[in-house]
């Protein structure tokens, strides 16, 4: 890549014959898979990509298939200059900016299922959401033909259902998934974090709050999910501005309790905010 930037492609056909290219001299490709609006957290995996692969491709697509009617997909944040110079800066070879017309042609209507996984917590709360996910998952997969994948924990129960989509249908992709990047507070990074104003920032912390509780709570012993997450309700619920959609401690594979896993969906005024941690682990 020189000073110019990374290549821009919008078609799956560019991007395919890129990573064929990559692949016929011997190159490993990375990809990347954002909705754009750019952070550190995204920049986390663009740098475990460069390090691991010869050739990074980072996607840059808000995907209106995972948005339930009445979410965020219109006011969703686009900052594709801001996005392209990130790129630039981080040395990534190919950036792909498919339209929403290329990407679900009139009478597109095949979809990717996933089971269970979309049966509980944050499918449960977003019917849809998840098909989504695996549907424009599994076309970038299909047109970047990447070795390796990068995701965040951040959004685990999406790691864990893209890590077994890859497996389930054979993708021949290896699934990455790196820590949540978070802010020096220890709230987690997200694009959404633009739309909390004033107050709410600080009543966000709350999040963290509760997921430091439960980590409390385990570390002297505590096992029971229910006390685990009586002791994250008990911290969300004394905060005004918070309106809970779930708070548990679930398995990391299946998202049912028992586990360790502390998971959070916790609405912000008009932001829906999701973190998780694994106890016993720091944070
Ligand atoms: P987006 O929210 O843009 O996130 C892109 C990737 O960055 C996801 O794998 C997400 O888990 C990761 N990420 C977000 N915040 C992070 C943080 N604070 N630390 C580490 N990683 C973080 O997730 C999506 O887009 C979409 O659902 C997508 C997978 C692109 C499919 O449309």
């Amino acid at each position: 890549m020189g000073a110019e930037g990374p290549l821009r492609v919008d078609s799956p056909a560019e991007l395919r014959a890129w990573s064929e290219g990559s692949r016929r001299e011997g190159l490993r490709v990375g990809l990347v898979p954002t909705m754009g609006a750019l952070h550190a957290g995204h920049v986390s995996l663009v740098r475990r990509a460069r390090q691991e692969c010869d050739r990074t491709a980072v996607s840059i697509f808000v995907n209106p298939l995972q948005f339930t009617p009445g979410e965020d997909f219109e006011r969703y944040p686009r900052q594709l200059d801001a996005d392209l110079e990130v790129l630039r800066a981080e040395g990534v070879d190919v950036a792909y900016l498919p339209s929403v017309e290329t990407m679900y042609p009139a009478g597109a209507t095949t979809r990717v299922r996933v089971g269970e996984l979309d049966e509980v917590l944050e499918g449960a709360c977003r019917p849809g959401h998840f098909e989504g996910v695996a549907t424009v998952v599994f076309k970038l997969f299909e047109a970047a033909r990447p070795h390796r994948a990068y995701f965040g924990q951040k959004d685990a129960q999406q790691a864990a259902l893209v890590t077994r989509m890859a497996r389930d249908l054979d993708s021949g992709v290896e699934v990455v998934v790196c820590p949540t990047v978070r802010e020096p507070d220890g709230l987690a990074l997200s694009s959404r974090n633009v739309y909390l104003r004033g107050d709410e920032r600080r009543a966000a912390f709350c999040l963290v709050r509760a997921l430091r509780a439960a980590n409390e709570r385990y570390a002297s012993g505590e096992r029971d999910p229910m006390v685990l997450r009586a002791e994250m309700h008990e911290v969300l619920d004394a905060e005004p501005l918070a309106r809970v959609d779930y708070a548990e401690v679930v398995d990391e594979l299946t998202f049912l309790p028992p586990g360790r896993l502390a998971v959070l969906a916790v609405r912000i005024g008009a932001t829906r905010l999701i973190d998780n941690a694994l106890l016993g682990d720091p944070l």
